[in-house]
């Protein structure tokens, strides 16, 4: 994780209420799918001001971030069993095999090296554990000229606008089980993933 990132994230983590409203739509349809399934143990990469830590219903939450002040943020506003690490997520300090779940929620684009946090993420995740990518991805349509013209500016506020999920080796690793695509341009999609 570069140091720009992490003092960027800093400072953005008062107006990151304002995005997380606009995200709220795609956050429900992605909390309905992880709390279906059967209570277990689970792990927030990128996990921010917490916003989303009251949607969890029955798993034992793990969230982690670089952001010192985001992470504070979510300390102060959630009070639940939830436990919250300063950490990078490519560069997990926990052993093989330990969550049943991870989530990655507006992160896979945001992180400087998207192949390595996956990487990790297959690590940690047991087998037949689930992944969960809620994210932006650059569509083979009018939009893709949209990310192309956007990512001088994007790299400035350090997410990738370009984004293809299929340039990422590791991911092949995984069974993609469902994806969900979100409006009609379908710029945005919640992916699931299964670890063999
Ligand atoms: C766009 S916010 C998403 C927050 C939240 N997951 C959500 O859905 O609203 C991205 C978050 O990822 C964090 N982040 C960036 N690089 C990271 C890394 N390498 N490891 C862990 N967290 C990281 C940032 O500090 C920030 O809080």
């Amino acid at each position: 994780m570069s140091r720009q990132t992490h003092s960027f994230y800093n400072k953005f983590s008062v107006f990151y209420p304002l995005v997380d409203f606009f995200l709220r739509p795609q956050k429900t349809r992605l909390f309905d799918e992880v709390n279906q399934l059967p209570a277990g143990n689970l792990l927030d990469i990128g996990v921010g001001n917490g916003a989303n830590l009251p949607l969890y219903k029955k798993h034992r939450v793990t969230g982690i971030d670089t952001s010192f002040e985001m992470l504070s943020i979510a300390s102060k506003r959630y009070h639940k069993q939830v436990r919250l690490l300063l950490m990078n997520g490519e560069d997990l300090l926990f052993g093989d095999g330990q969550f049943d779940y991870v989530v990655l929620s507006h992160v896979i684009a945001v992180v400087d090296n998207p192949e390595q946090l996956v990487e990790e993420v297959f690590r940690v995740l047991k087998p037949n554990g689930r992944l969960f990518i809620l994210n932006h991805f650059t569509p083979n349509n009018w939009l893709k000229q949209v990310d192309f013209a956007f990512r001088i500016f994007a790299r400035m506020v350090h997410f990738k606008s370009v984004f293809y999920i299929h340039e990422l080796t590791t991911i092949r690793r995984f069974k993609l089980l469902k994806e969900v695509r979100f409006g009609s341009a379908s710029y945005f999609k919640l992916l699931i993933y299964q670890k063999p």
